[in-house]
């Protein structure tokens, strides 16, 4: 703990009240200044002795217990709040971050719990947004800069694959705020979405972001795109930073599916990413693209990151990948085979490459482009 910190507790039932005392007053530096059973005593007491931290119960009454949180935050600055309930769903958990709440203790409440939280208000001070410290998960963002190429083909399988073949955590976050489609790829419908988040920056922490992350059936995680335009605009490009770092902390790959164009907000992730992807098919449009493109990525001293994926690749086409890199001036890191049926069948059930049709070629090689990724990080510093 970094500094000293006065708690205040409001529970409606004494056994856990005075457990909650006996757990807090273990912590060095920290003292329990008061208790209440309800939540007028409460708000009384708060005002009176001005604590650092107050733990609530939620239990008593949920929607009182969200307006005298709000309260509290208004009467003492600086106030860390823990909410308590015995419901951990993803609803109260975010109603609770939107009241205030700096976290979320499930009941019973465990010393382990009151521990981490603890924590986090200690990190929370010295980085609000989720900083890079710490981060130790890889950031692989995908980006085409020609619409239809594949993009969030390649996010979507490379996010599976990649956990199928490593069996670590990974997260596909859609970036494309505005016409994203990344649920439709995995046949999720998200109850939240990435401007849910975005709207609680500031309390963002690792048990709100894993509250709202919706999980797909193949074990990957999808943080999905806004519902409406008006939500897309209202994400900025430091928000998407912090998610993304954030995301980090909690997963060993994030992978962002993104549209295609250099704005605020592509910057502030390709910034954040370690490795990008640029796709493109062996089109002149789209070589032309990728060309404009690579020489801004390598302007912004971000050549070394970026990594040349081609997609829909026809071995007998009429520009091949050795015409294609000598005009980028690019190695080809992977190459996706053609296979519009298979690809067009499994978007529109909702259901990825390597899980509908796992031995096929194209899966394959999804399997195989996600191994070369594992080895790419595998040979680099964390
Ligand atoms: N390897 C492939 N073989 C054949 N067709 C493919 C392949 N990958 C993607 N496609 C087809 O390309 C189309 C566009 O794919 P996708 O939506 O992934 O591209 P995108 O770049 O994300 O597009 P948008 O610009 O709309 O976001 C889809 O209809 C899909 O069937
Ligand atoms: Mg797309």
């Amino acid at each position: 703990m970094t500094e000293r910190v006065t708690a205040f507790i409001i529970d409606g039932d004494e056994d856990s009240r005075s457990a909650t005392t006996e757990i807090l007053s273990q912590f060095a530096g920290m003292t329990v200044a008061g208790t209440a059973k309800n939540y007028s005593s409460g708000y009384e007491g708060i005002l009176k002795l001005k604590p650092t931290l107050v733990l609530i119960d939620l239990d008593i009454d949920l929607p009182q217990a969200f307006q005298v949180m709000e309260k509290m935050l208004e009467a003492v600055p600086g106030l860390s709040i823990f909410a308590i309930s015995r419901d951990s769903s993803s609803d109260i958990i975010l109603r609770a971050m939107r009241s205030g709440a700096s976290d979320f203790l499930p009941r019973p409440i465990k010393p382990r719990d009151i521990f981490n939280s603890l924590k986090k208000i200690g990190s929370l001070a010295s980085s609000p947004s989720g900083g890079e410290a710490n981060a130790h998960g890889k950031a692989i963002l995908c980006f085409s800069p020609k619409g239809g190429t594949g993009n969030t083909s390649i996010a979507t399988n490379l996010a599976v694959s990649l956990h199928l073949a490593t069996n670590k955590q990974v997260v596909l976050v859609d970036l494309d705020l505005e016409g994203g489609d990344a649920g439709i790829f995995l046949n999720l419908k998200p109850k939240y979405t990435i401007s849910d988040v975005t709207a609680n920056i500031s309390r963002l922490d690792a048990v709100f972001l894993r509250g709202v992350l919706a999980k797909h059936a193949s074990g990957i995680y999808l943080l999905g795109e806004p519902k409406t335009i008006e939500e897309a605009i209202s994400v900025t490009p430091n928000d998407a930073r912090a998610v993304i770092n954030l995301l980090k902390k909690m997963f060993s790959y994030v992978v962002v599916d993104s549209a295609g164009s250099f704005n605020e907000m592509n910057l502030a992730a390709f910034d954040v990413s370690d490795l990008i992807v640029a796709v493109g098919v062996m089109s002149l449009p789209s070589i032309k693209s990728l060309q404009k493109s690579l020489t801004v990525f390598s302007r912004l001293d971000m050549g070394g990151k970026v990594k040349l994926v081609v997609n829909r690749y026809l071995k007998r086409g009429d520009i091949s990948i050795k015409d294609a890199e000598k005009t980028l001036g690019y190695d080809c890191f992977w190459d996706i085979p053609n296979d519009f049926n298979s690809v067009i069948t499994s978007i529109n059930r909702g259901q990825p490459l390597p899980v509908l049709f796992p031995n096929s070629e194209i899966s394959k090689s999804y399997r195989d482009f996600a191994a070369k990724v594992e080895h790419y990080f595998a040979g680099r510093p964390k």
